[in-house]
């Protein structure tokens, strides 16, 4: 997967902030909503951010 790939145009989240919020612990789509803002502006990254927080947990 792209590092670089982005995720949430909103607030500038790529995959490599995903994979970097999962290592310290912050492992699902409702904690990284509260702590990044991840999804809650247009809401049109939710359904791509929870895959891609799904397969970032596989690796
Ligand atoms: S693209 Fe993620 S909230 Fe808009």
């Amino acid at each position: 997967m792209d590092e670089n790939k982005m995720v949430c145009e909103c607030y500038n989240i790529r995959v490599k902030d995903i994979k970097k919020a999962i290592a310290e612990g912050c492992d699902t789509f409702e904690k990284m909503e509260r702590s990044m803002r991840l999804g809650v502006l247009c809401g049109a990254c939710v359904n791509d951010a929870k895959k891609t927080i799904e397969l970032c947990k596989k690796m």
